[in-house]
């Protein structure tokens, strides 16, 4: 399970995260809702550790342990895994050294052949350059198969579908699918209504601070109603709230 607790983050003198609670359990999807600029991407790099990040104030537990003095590969070690927005990129990989962490991880040709499958991929993947020869939208496959592959604890999947080709929403649902049933906790970040409707849960983020959570059906139809004329896009608050609270 994984606890964050009153999480605070200061830049420009604005609270970016605002006393930010939430908390996730095993095999659960969670999706986190909310427009451009609430605050999404900064949360993953404080779950995840960064270092330009790490002056936020509050707590993260991860079964139970406070895991706030632990570096980004630290965290990594503990089996947090983020998927960021941007495709990574890899000089000089090919898509099977990539997956198998330079060899490091023993990996059977049926494995590697069956999660490929699952982000739309097939073999014939395996021996072609990441970089230099694949796509925006490739290597964002590429990646999300390395996910799955090393099996996190806590997978934290940043807009996946921001994507530089548009991304097979089945895939998506399909990759969430099978983090779910290895027991990870799963995090999806997205402002898409129909991503955070393959969630179990849903949060809505606005101004650094969960604002609401539930059904994701339910978290969606106040997205509608909240953001659409929220005057916060863009702009997180300050102190003490929303203005129209
Ligand atoms: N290093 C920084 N310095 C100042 N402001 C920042 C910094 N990083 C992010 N912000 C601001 O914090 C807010 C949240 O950014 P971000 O987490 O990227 O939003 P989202 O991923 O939800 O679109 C934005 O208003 C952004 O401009
Ligand atoms: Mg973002």
């Amino acid at each position: 399970m994984l606890e964050v607790k009153e999480v605070k983050l200061i830049r420009d003198e604005r609270n970016i995260l605002n006393s930010l609670t939430a908390s996730f359990e095993k095999g659960r999807v969670y999706a986190i809702l909310g427009n451009n600029g609430v605050g999404k991407s900064t949360l993953s790099y404080v779950l995840m550790g960064l270092e330009s990040h790490n002056d936020y104030k509050g707590k993260i537990l991860l079964d139970g342990e406070e895991i706030d003095t632990l570096s980004v590969s630290d965290r990594a070690k503990k089996g947090i895994s983020l998927s960021w927005q941007e495709p990574a990129r890899f000089k000089g990989l090919t898509v099977k050294e990539y997956l198998t962490l330079g060899g490091k991880l023993r990996l059977s040709r049926e494995e590697l052949d069956e999660t490929l499958s699952i982000v739309g991929l097939n073999k014939e993947y395996l021996d072609r350059l990441v970089d230099e020869s694949l796509s925006g939208g490739e290597r964002k496959r590429v990646e999300l198969a390395s996910i799955m592959l090393v099996n996190p604890r806590v997978t934290i999947l940043d807009e996946p579908d921001s994507g530089i080709d548009i991304m097979s929403m089945e895939m998506i649902e399909r990759v969430l699918e099978r983090l779910r049933d290895k027991g990870s906790v799963v995090i999806i970040i997205t402002h898409r209504e129909e991503i955070a409707r393959m969630a179990d849960e849903a949060y809505l983020l606005c101004g650094g601070r969960m604002i609401a959570s539930g059904e994701p059906e339910e978290i969606v139809s106040f997205y509608r109603k909240l953001c659409d004329t929220c005057q916060h896009i863009n702009e997180p608050i300050t102190e003490g709230g929303l203005a129209n609270d």
